[in-house]
């Protein structure tokens, strides 16, 4: 089994995330930014995308991202300052979901909420991102791949 991550950070959270997912996948799963998003995806067999909520919607680069990928299995994590439970957060990742190319399967979804007075601190405090959450989504993703 294998997988990419990418990720659209401007501030640094998404990033962090982005690594913490990475390191619960198979050794040498690359970690690589939008602007480097490979553009055929098509050899791997889960495909993981992150961005940052701007403006109630995915960041631009993530907007740009999500419309590229087409792939059986994406999972898609978002950084935001809403409560990751709200009505509002799933507007953003349902929002997102539906960029995606026609005929993508979503396997798994995540959300990291950031302090709003906070969100514009660099650098980030990493205490503060529940990395080892991001991890175990990555690996309950991955566990749930490998079972179709
Ligand atoms: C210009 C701007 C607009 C934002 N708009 C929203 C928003 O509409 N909803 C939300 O929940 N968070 C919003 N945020 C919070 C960011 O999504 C949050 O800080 C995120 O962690 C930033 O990710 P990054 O560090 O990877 O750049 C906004 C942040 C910025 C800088």
């Amino acid at each position: 089994m294998n997988a990419i991550v990418v990720y659209s950070s401007q501030t640094g959270r998404t990033k962090q995330i982005a690594q913490a997912v990475v390191s619960g996948l198979p050794e040498g799963t690359p970690c690589v930014s939008v602007d480097e998003m490979p553009k055929d995806l098509s050899g791997y067999d889960c495909v993981f995308v992150g961005f940052w909520s701007d403006k109630d919607q995915a960041d631009p680069k993530g907007q740009e991202a999500l419309r590229q990928i087409k792939n059986d299995n994406v999972a898609v994590f978002a950084t935001l300052h809403d409560d990751p439970y709200s009505d509002q957060a799933s507007k953003h990742l349902r929002g997102a979901v539906e960029l995606l190319k026609p005929g993508s399967g979503v396997i798994g979804t995540y959300v990291t909420w950031t302090d709003k007075d906070k969100y514009m601190q660099v650098p980030v405090d990493e205490s503060e991102l529940n990395l080892d959450q991001a991890r175990a989504f990555a690996q309950d993703t991955m566990s749930r791949v490998q079972k179709q």
